[in-house]
């Protein structure tokens, strides 16, 4: 091993990440009833190919095996997150004890491998019944939100010690509601700001919640986040960059960092924006003990009247991962760098971060070397990042295996381990070979 490896901060956390949908399958099994995202999957023409997360990569069978790989990676967190319809199969009510077991068993042989749980609440998978009310833009689910934060917390608290409120609201609210490309595949920009706002509010009770069952827990809410860079040095450029950022980034840190939305997007939106009432941005700012973030790619953007609010995307010429998304990881220092600077948060960790190619078996090995290139520069990014100053603690690898991609289904490969979807057989990725050898190292090859 050469000597000039960047070496991380002492006790770094290394980690993996999946979610629920995305991995379990078992859909109709352990007592679980449906989620939005079994509705939209089943909904003709709303995902590749007409996928769905039925049986997924069978996670929900296979879990023993898959902490196997979990060791023999070397990672010392896992997260993952939990199905809300296997705990509150009506929404409400009766606490299924099958879906409970299945969490405290995983738990427990995490914890028996030597590995942290670090648990996601929700990860998109939300009750049916719950959106046949009115889903997130109804506050009055945020009554059962709490009875499933109450079941999971008092049921886990005494082993999971790290809890993540909310994966990605931009995500949910904005391709959910507005976009429609993710369940429950609506196409409403008002309903999508009260969606945002009513997640900001669940987090909060959230925390309010792990702070009273789990008194020696950390929790955070986990943002995907974009470095925006304006094409030129125009005004018009930066301020379609400053849009931009206002959109996808401050909509989002802001309520939860600031307690406040940020006013220029406020008077933007105009008549749409959420409805807040007395004590909400209190109880969206409460003191957390991390910010998860999400980050894949920055966007450049440049002034364009033909597009909404004026921003254009630019396409830069770099290289596309499999989803046509840049690699940049410039952008991930830059953003790592100003989130500490513009936010302050006590601690920094990347909740997710990877990339999609279209990997090939051959003689029972991937040789996935884009996806090596990928994690090095990132890798060699944050620790640039915390040169300077960044408190970024840990770092977790999307996504542990190849999953179901969302409305994208299986054709998009992020994992550092191979999965066959016909057998079910997982092969570690040269990627996870060498993630494992960051990990054993606590440190990366400088580019
Ligand atoms: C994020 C999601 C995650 C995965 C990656 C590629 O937006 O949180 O589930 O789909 O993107």
């Amino acid at each position: 091993m050469s000597t000039n490896r960047l070496v991380f901060p002492d006790g770094f956390l290394w980690g993996a990440a999946t979610a629920s949908y995305q991995i379990e399958g078992a859909a109709t099994e352990g007592g679980r009833k449906p989620s939005i995202w079994d509705t939209f999957s089943h909904t003709p023409g709303k995902t590749v190919n007409g996928e769905t997360g039925d049986v997924a990569i069978d996670h929900y069978h296979r879990w023993r095996d898959d902490i196997g790989i979990m060791k023999e990676i070397g990672i010392k967190a896992y997260r993952f997150s939990i199905a809300w319809p296997r705990i509150l199969p009506d929404g409400r009510g009766d606490v299924n004890a099958e879906g409970v077991r299945f969490y405290s068993d995983l738990v427990d042989g995490l914890l028996e491998a030597g590995i942290e749980p670090w648990v996601t609440m929700f990860h998109w998978d939300l009750p049916q019944v719950l959106d046949d009310e009115g889903g997130w833009a109804n506050r009055e689910i945020l009554s059962a939100w709490d009875e499933y934060v109450e079941a999971i917390t008092s049921a886990l608290g005494d082993r999971v010690k790290n809890w993540i409120t909310i994966n990605e609201p931009w995500v949910v609210s904005i391709l959910g509601h507005a976009w429609g490309i993710h369940a429950p595949g609506r196409k409403d920009m008002r309903e999508a700001l009260a969606v945002a706002h009513s997640l900001n509010l669940a987090h909060g009770r959230a925390v309010n919640i792990v702070r009273k069952n789990v008194p020696d827990g950390k929790v955070g809410i986990t943002l995907n986040l974009s470095h925006m860079y304006a094409d030129s040095d125009s005004d018009e450029d930066r301020a379609a960059a400053r849009k931009a950022d206002g959109f996808s980034n401050r909509w989002f840190l802001d309520p939860v960092m600031k307690g406040r939305y940020p006013e220029d997007m406020w008077a933007s939106y105009g008549d749409i924006v959420p409805e807040i009432r007395n004590g909400d941005m209190e109880l969206a700012s409460v003191q957390t003990d991390f910010l998860g973030i999400n980050s894949y790619n920055p966007q450049y953007v440049k002034h364009d009247p033909n597009e909404p609010f004026g921003v254009g995307m630019v396409d830069r010429g770099h290289e596309k991962t499999s989803v046509g998304w840049p690699v940049d990881p410039q952008g991930f220092e830059d953003l790592l760098v100003r989130v500490q600077k513009d936010y302050d948060p006590p601690v920094i960790i990347v909740t997710e971060n990877g990339s999609a190619w279209d990997d090939e078996v051959i003689g029972g090995t991937i040789r996935d070397e884009r996806r090596i290139n990928y994690l090095r520069g990132h890798l060699n990014a944050a620790h640039r990042a915390i040169a300077q100053g960044t408190k970024l603690r840990g770092y977790f690898a999307w996504s542990l295996f190849d999953n179901y991609e969302w409305a994208e289904g299986y054709a998009k490969r992020f994992g550092i381990t191979y999965v066959d979807y016909e057998t079910q057989e997982r092969i570690i990725k040269e990627s996870g070979r060498y993630y494992a050898d960051v990990i054993a190292h606590n440190s990366v090859e400088p580019e």
